[in-house]
């Protein structure tokens, strides 16, 4: 595991977008994996401007993305296809049909077999980039006595929606659950990219660097049985969580 430790946030974005750069300039027509919250946001801006400069050509990458809250359609503005549209394929020139969000509408069985078909289909993703909630999730894997496998539809954890709250009207408009990518998917890619930030991280963090316990109460823990995985924290992060270079 690659740790890069950046003087802050934006840095660690920017770290973040040129390592997607190098994966689309090595593979045009690359896999890309891809997260929604309040982390990638900076990343996506960071292509955005890279795409409107001629630095990087989307007109061939294909995505997946690791979940979508259920029962929000793909006009909600919270629900993950609205985000992804609105922060990221809108302003690049992507097709977007080589776009995947699952369907939070509908079956949420058949949706997560569909996500699970998507995430192998044409081959796994070239990097999937990843958040961490607090509590060490990833995707929507939340913390408990197992993380599942497959794609799957998840309940999310108080601590979750309450983290969520922030974009959403009122904490009851948050959904309680969501179809995410299993962890087989996610470690399914030929590389993978966390970026954390803040305070709030911290534990989840340390969980991964400081020691080599793999544990479903962190499901990112699960991340150390990845051959290929670049952490990108700042130094506020890097020390609060005791990492040692
Ligand atoms: P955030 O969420 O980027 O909004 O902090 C990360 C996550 O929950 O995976």
């Amino acid at each position: 595991m690659k740790v890069i430790v950046t003087e802050n946030y934006q840095q660690s974005c920017d770290v973040a977008a040129k390592i997607i750069q190098q994966t689309i300039q090595a593979k045009a027509d690359a896999k890309l994996g891809l997260a929604t919250g309040g982390t990638p946001v900076p990343i996506y801006e960071a292509l955005i401007a890279m795409n409107k400069n001629g630095e990087v050509d989307f007109s061939q990458v294909r995505t997946v993305n690791l979940d979508e809250y259920c029962g929000l359609g793909p006009d909600h503005p919270q629900s993950y296809r609205y985000f992804m549209n609105d922060k990221l394929f809108n302003h690049v020139n992507i097709n977007k049909e080589n776009t995947y969000v699952v369907s939070g509408l509908g079956d949420p069985n058949a949706n997560a077999e569909e996500l699970e078909r998507m995430v192998f289909e044409g081959g796994t993703p070239d990097l999937q980039l990843l958040g961490i909630g607090t509590n060490g999730h990833v995707g929507f894997n939340e913390a408990g006595d197992f993380v599942q496998a497959k794609s799957h539809m998840e309940n999310l954890v108080p601590s979750t929606i309450e983290a969520n709250a922030r974009f959403f009207e009122t904490r009851d408009e948050v959904p309680t659950q969501a179809i995410s990518m299993g962890m087989k998917g996610i470690l399914a890619a030929k590389k993978i990219l966390l970026v954390a930030s803040g305070p709030s991280k911290q534990d989840a963090i340390r969980g991964i660097v400081a020691n080599d316990n793999i544990t479903p109460q962190n499901p990112a823990t699960f991340l150390k049985l990845h051959p290929d995985v670049t952490i990108v924290i700042d130094r506020e992060l890097a020390d609060l969580a005791g990492y040692q270079a």
